[in-house]
């Protein structure tokens, strides 16, 4: 973790920056591996921190990539670091950030459970004159949100959504939509992104929508608004869990015909999700076979991949997110403004933002891709040669 006000520090958070920066060339990349999380005490510093990072749940692999790339950023540069998360709990997120201010930190990086409900968390930080860097999610309806840094989310649901269309022959096809938990403002984004390519392909006969009438209702709309998205979301949504998707995906085959299945294309949100639904649709047999898609390249999503399992995942490279993070924290401990390239409004303010591209990965480019580019291991998986 950062140490607070010498110079010495920046001078190493430079160099943190650096070292950062260069993992993120594929050939300089320190494998993937999990490491085994040690407790939040046992890394702390002596002294006070700098730097507070808050991430939303231990539960979902996503956020231990997380964890470990600003783990590895850090301690690479010979820093511990403090990573507190929230287990999906507004009032614990909010505890650790109070958590983090007491313990004197001037920025604090967070990645909401809720985008509304965390701006209580970022108004608590803002009163205290720390600067808030909203990471992934963005924290919604405050005007206390000094930076966001993100993944190019329309990318990741138009790259899904795209696959799908990739893959579609004919026309009434079988499509089946599932989206992400309404809290989070990405989920908005990944289904915009995601509509955007699939709704002229409805409306041209490729896919007929299966599972959602509030989607069907809008079907001709290229673009829809937010209370839209609301109402489709409302209908297929996972709320990011496993249980929560497997569930909808067993009630939507039960509900459904024989004849809306054979070769059916599901737009999954991630790749937990993706997981749940892949296996509700694999142990149906009225299904001939299923497209699915997913995000984060996750490691049993690579492999399910890698098994014809699931179709796609679109990677994150999570290097990229913790190296633009620590570059805006520099920049903000530095008392100076984080460059960016566009603003995301939260529904109060445009937070100046920076995006990151993202890659659609198959059976086709996954070993050129998230292999060969070190980001995992090949004896991570198994049927590889
Ligand atoms: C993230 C995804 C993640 C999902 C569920 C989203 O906000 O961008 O990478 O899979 O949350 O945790």
């Amino acid at each position: 973790m950062f140490k607070k006000n010498s110079s010495y520090a920046l001078m190493t958070i430079l160099i943190l920056a650096a070292t950062v920066l260069a993992a993120c060339q594929p050939a300089a990349a320190p494998e993937a591996e999990v490491v085994e999380e040690p407790a939040a005490e046992e890394v702390a510093v002596e002294g006070k921190l700098a730097v507070g990072i808050v991430l939303p749940t231990k539960d979902e692999p996503r956020w231990i990539q997380d964890e470990t790339w600003f783990k590895d950023a850090l301690s690479a540069a010979g820093y511990d670091v403090e990573i507190l998360f929230s287990q999906a709990d507004p009032a614990k997120e909010k505890a650790n950030v109070e958590s983090l201010i007491t313990k004197g930190v001037e920025v604090i990086i967070i990645c909401p459970h809720d985008g509304s409900a965390a701006a209580a968390a970022a108004e608590a930080a803002m009163d205290a004159g720390v600067k808030v860097i909203s990471y992934d999610r963005l924290i919604r309806d405050t005007e206390a949100v000094d930076y966001y840094v993100t993944f190019d989310s329309i990318a990741v649901g138009a790259q899904q959504g795209q696959y799908l269309i990739d893959n579609a022959t004919g026309s009434g096809n079988p499509l089946y939509l599932y989206a992400g938990a309404a809290s989070d403002n990405n989920a908005f984004i990944f289904f915009e992104g995601a509509w955007g390519v699939l709704q002229p392909k409805i409306a041209d006969g490729t896919f007929v929508i299966k599972n959602s009438s509030e989607a069907v209702a809008l079907q001709d709309k290229a673009t829809l608004t937010r209370d839209e998205m609301s109402k489709i979301i409302g209908q297929v949504t996972t709320n990011w869990d496993f249980n929560d998707a497997k569930n909808l995906a067993e009630a939507n085959l039960t509900a459904a015909p024989t004849a809306d299945k054979g070769d059916v294309f599901i737009l999954a949100p991630n790749d937990g999700t993706a997981r749940a639904i892949a296996d509700a649709y694999a142990a149906d047999t009225d299904v001939t076979s299923y497209f699915i898609s997913g995000q984060d390249a996750e490691m049993a999503s690579v492999q399910y991949i890698i098994d014809g399992k699931q179709s796609m995942t679109v990677w994150k490279d999570v290097r990229t997110l913790v190296a633009d993070a620590i570059g805006a924290a520099v920049a903000l401990l530095e008392g100076e403004t984080p460059v960016s390239k566009g603003a995301y409004n939260n529904g109060v303010i445009d937070v100046a933002a920076i995006q990151s591209a993202v890659v659609t990965v198959d059976k086709n480019n996954v070993v050129s891709t998230l292999i060969d580019g070190g980001y995992y291991d090949a004896s991570d998986f198994t049927g590889l040669d």
